[in-house]
């Protein structure tokens, strides 16, 4: 790993810049690359351009790690309320959140509660919801959270981390559920034992795995979503997919907000079922140093919007 990533994602975890940056506005316009704005109404006006040109979205209010549990009280009722607004204006939106916006961190019980209550909403909303997955210490929890919900939704999917060494056990095990699986490198800075420090190992794992999900597709066992703007990985799953005569529909690309948006409609023009993930709120500053982390060059972004 490059030492301006390590550096990066440490920074992301300092409370104290936290503050500081999200108050200034050379900041709050350099977000704006990631980003359609702060509000919900901007990400949801983004999303309805979108779905003029074939492609969904995924919803994400940005915040994670709550140190009340009534806060995580406000981000469920945000997501209900999300979840009328998509259903009234029959956007192909599925929202996304993470386990620590939900409680997580003081509680796995009032945790499963608020998902129970967003996967029931989300299916009667004609939705689906999205389970982020956090850093490596909150992935038995998370898979535990994901087992539980399963039992009684089937419109939930989880996020799993090529990055980390456990992954494919991770798979093999949730096989019986026949799970619809966001496959991504991995936003988090991991030790070695825990997660492969070297990019070109995360790529195979990537492509391994991504492999693995579409032949499990082919047979009706998994809904596939690719979470990666590597053009090269998405070349070659796109041809295991035809060689496995896997449906257009039966699995996803999805990329973020403001990232290779041209390669996103050309994935759409050529038949691939896209979705970008827009994120939204005022608690953008971890989220937004792990963008910078992921291409260490767009911290000159940041620098252009000082001056600019
Ligand atoms: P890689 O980093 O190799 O990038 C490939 C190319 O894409 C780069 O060469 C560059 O051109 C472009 N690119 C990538 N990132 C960029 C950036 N920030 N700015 C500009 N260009 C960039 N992680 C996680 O740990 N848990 C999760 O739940 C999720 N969820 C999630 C959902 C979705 C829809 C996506 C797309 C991603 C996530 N991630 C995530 C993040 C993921 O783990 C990973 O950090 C990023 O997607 C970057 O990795 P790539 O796969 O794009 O490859």
């Amino acid at each position: 790993m490059s030492l301006a990533r390590s550096a990066l994602l440490a920074v992301s975890r300092n409370q104290w810049l936290a503050r500081q940056m999200s108050q200034r506005t050379f900041a709050r316009r350099a977000v704006k690359r990631f980003m359609p704005g702060e509000e919900p109404e901007d990400a949801l006006a983004a999303a309805q351009d979108l779905a003029a040109a074939g492609i969904g979205t995924i919803f994400t209010q940005l915040g994670e790690n709550l140190t009340a549990l009534g806060d995580a009280d406000a981000v469920r009722e945000h997501y209900l309320w999300l979840l009328d607004v998509i259903r009234q204006r029959a956007l192909p939106a599925w929202p996304s959140v993470k386990p620590t916006q939900l409680g997580l961190d003081l509680s796995q019980e009032a945790c499963l509660a608020n998902l129970e209550t967003l996967a029931a909403k989300a299916e009667a909303a004609g939705s689906l919801l999205w389970i982020d997955m956090e850093d490596s210490s909150y992935v038995d929890r998370t898979l535990a959270l994901f087992r539980s919900l399963r039992e009684k939704h089937a419109k939930v999917g989880l996020a799993l981390q090529a990055c980390l060494r456990r992954t494919p056990a991770d798979l093999d095990a949730l096989l019986p559920l026949r799970p619809t699986i966001r496959l991504v490198k991995g936003a988090y800075l991991e030790p070695p034992h825990v997660a492969f420090p070297a990019k070109r190992d995360v790529d195979a794992a990537f492509l391994q795995l991504g492999e693995r999900l579409l032949e499990l597709a082919a047979r009706g066992g998994a809904f596939p979503i690719f979470g990666t703007h590597d053009i090269r990985l998405i070349a070659r799953l796109t041809d295991h997919a035809r060689a496995l005569k896997v449906a257009d529909s039966a699995w996803e690309i999805h990329m973020l907000y403001g990232i290779r948006a041209a390669d996103q409609r050309r994935l759409t023009a050529e038949g691939r079922k896209v979705r970008t993930l827009i994120s939204y709120g005022r608690s953008w500053f971890p989220w937004y140093m792990r963008r910078l982390a992921e291409r260490p060059a767009n911290v000159w972004f940041v620098m252009k919007s000082l001056v600019g």
